[in-house]
């Protein structure tokens, strides 16, 4: 399963590529307002740094602002300019739709971002969407359970032939990504602290502790 990062933040890109952990970035205007980026130039340059960040067969979507189709066609061109290994990241509606269709036609690859249904997630799959990023926490955040939402678009999929790639996104915790693992999907979108509490487990410390202990009790 791949772990791509959920962050525009270049100090968790670095840390989580030296953890071995990084096969490619998503972000979302929420997460780029929150670099020190303040106009469009300086956005493209950042876009710029996370890419140079990444290898070959890795990507970072970069999310498009506008949600008439025009824009949205003209904004995504522009980003996936910047680099090639950005991936366009388009809101999953109407508009959205057929902005994917007219990437795929274009060979420009596409997210199709704020999955919350089963249907949507078909809808972007016949667009030819790359990706889809079915949003597990913000589901869970509504007592709807978003593993089951990860599930059903896993079985729709598998009964067709589509390309698009399951990216499941808004995780929240350990579990989450576990879960998503046992479902088999391509990837999933976390934030470097969920990586890192993959790590923990109490009695890998105790046992660490008393291995070490044991040692130098006995070997000076
Ligand atoms: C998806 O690509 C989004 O960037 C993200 O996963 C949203 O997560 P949140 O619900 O924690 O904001």
């Amino acid at each position: 399963m791949k772990f791509f990062i959920d962050t525009a933040n270049l100090k968790e890109i670095d840390e989580a590529r030296s953890l071995g952990m990084l096969d490619g970035v998503t972000t979302n205007p929420s997460l780029i307002s929150k670099e020190s980026v303040s106009n469009q130039k300086e956005i493209q340059k950042h876009y710029i740094s996370i890419c140079e960040r990444l290898k070959n067969d890795e990507n970072v979507s970069a999310e498009v602002i506008s949600t008439n189709y025009i824009d949205m066609i003209k904004e995504g061109e522009k980003l996936s300019l910047l680099h090639p290994r950005i991936v366009v990241k388009i809101p999953m509606t109407k508009n959205g739709i057929k902005a994917i269709k007219y990437f795929s036609n274009k060979m420009i690859k596409t997210n199709c971002t704020l999955i919350f249904s089963t249907g949507q997630a078909l809808l972007a799959a016949k667009a030819g969407a790359n990706y889809v990023s079915p949003f597990v926490g913000r589901l869970d955040d509504v007592s709807y359970n978003g593993l089951n939402l990860i599930q059903e678009i896993k079985n729709v999929y598998d009964n067709y032939d589509f390309d698009t790639k399951i990216l499941a996104a808004s995780i929240r915790h350990s579990l989450h990504i576990i879960e998503c693992s046992k479902i088999g999907i391509h990837a999933v979108t976390s934030p470097i602290n969920v990586i890192y509490s993959l790590l923990n487990h109490p009695l890998t410390n105790i046992g660490l502790e008393k291995f070490i202990k044991d040692f130098h009790r006995k070997i000076k």
